[in-house]
C-alpha cells in the first residue's frame, strides 16, 4: 500500500461516506456518533447478527442499519458478495470494522480503504480473544491498535495505539471496559484524520500530514 488515494479530503459539505460493519454491541459506533468533528458521516451499518446491538443504535440515530448472517448463505463467498453488494450501494470513501468478528478476503479489502480497531497492542495478541490472551499471557500493559486492513488478520498499516495498564485484579470484562474507553477516542481520531486526508500510508508506515486541502 503507498498513498491512500482515498485519503483526500472531498468538497462535499458533508465530508466522507463511511460504512460501518460491527457484530456485538456497537459501542465505538455509538462513540463515532458523539463525534461532530469527523469530517465524514455514518450511511450506513452492517452487521452479521440479526442481534447485534450496533443495529439499534444505528437505528435510533436515523442511519441506514442491516444485517447479513453468514447461517443463511450456501458459503462465505455468498455471504461476501451479498456484503459486498450492500457496502457498494453505499459508496463508502472508508469502511469502519467495528468489532466486526468475520474475516473478510483479500478482494473485498482492497476495494475500499477499511480501518479495523482492535483491544491489543499489535502485533501482540491478533485474533478474537485479545484481552483475555494478554491477561492469560501475564502482560502487565497492553491497548488498542487502529489499522488499515490488508488480506491478514490483525495485521496491516498501523494508524494509532494507546496502552492500558493491566491491574493485578483484571477480570477480562474490566480491563475490556477500559481499553475500550481508550479505543472510542482512538478510533474516531483515526477516521477524522482519514476523513481530512491527513493520513499518508507507505509500506506499513502511517503517517499524519497535515491537511491537503
Ligand atoms: C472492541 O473492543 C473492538 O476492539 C473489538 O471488538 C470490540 C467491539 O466493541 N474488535 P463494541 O461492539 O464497539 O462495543
Amino acid at each position: 500500500m503507498s498513498v491512500h488515494p482515498a485519503s483526500r479530503p472531498t468538497g462535499g459539505a458533508r465530508g466522507r461516506r463511511i460504512v460501518v460493519l460491527l457484530s456485538g454491541a456497537g459501542s465505538n459506533l455509538a462513540a463515532l456518533l458523539r463525534r461532530d468533528d469527523l469530517g465524514g458521516r455514518v450511511v450506513l451499518v452492517l452487521a452479521d447478527r440479526h442481534d447485534a446491538g450496533g443495529l439499534e443504535i444505528a437505528a435510533s440515530a436515523g442511519i441506514p442499519a442491516a444485517s447479513e448472517a453468514l447461517s443463511e448463505h450456501a458459503d462465505r463467498v455468498s455471504w461476501e458478495a451479498a456484503l459486498a453488494d450492500r457496502v457498494a450501494g453505499a459508496a463508502p470513501d472508508l469502511v469502519v470494522l467495528a468489532g466486526f468478528m468475520k474475516i473478510l478476503s483479500a478482494d473485498f479489502v482492497h476495494r475500499w480503504p477499511v480501518l479495523n480497531v482492535h483491544p491489543s497492542l499489535l502485533p501482540a495478541f491478533p485474533g478474537a480473544h485479545a484481552v483475555a490472551d494478554a491477561l492469560d499471557y501475564g502482560v502487565k500493559l497492553t491497548g488498542c491498535t487502529v489499522h488499515f486492513v490488508d488480506e491478514q488478520v490483525d495485521h496491516g498499516p498501523i494508524v494509532a495505539q494507546a496502552a492500558v495498564e493491566i491491574a493485578a485484579d483484571d477480570d477480562v470484562d474490566r480491563l475490556h471496559g477500559r481499553i475500550k474507553q481508550v479505543e472510542y477516542r482512538l478510533l474516531a481520531d483515526a477516521v477524522g484524520s482519514f476523513c481530512r486526508g491527513e493520513l499518508k500510508v507507505t509500506g506499513r508506515r502511517v503517517e499524519r500530514v497535515g491537511s491537503p486541502g
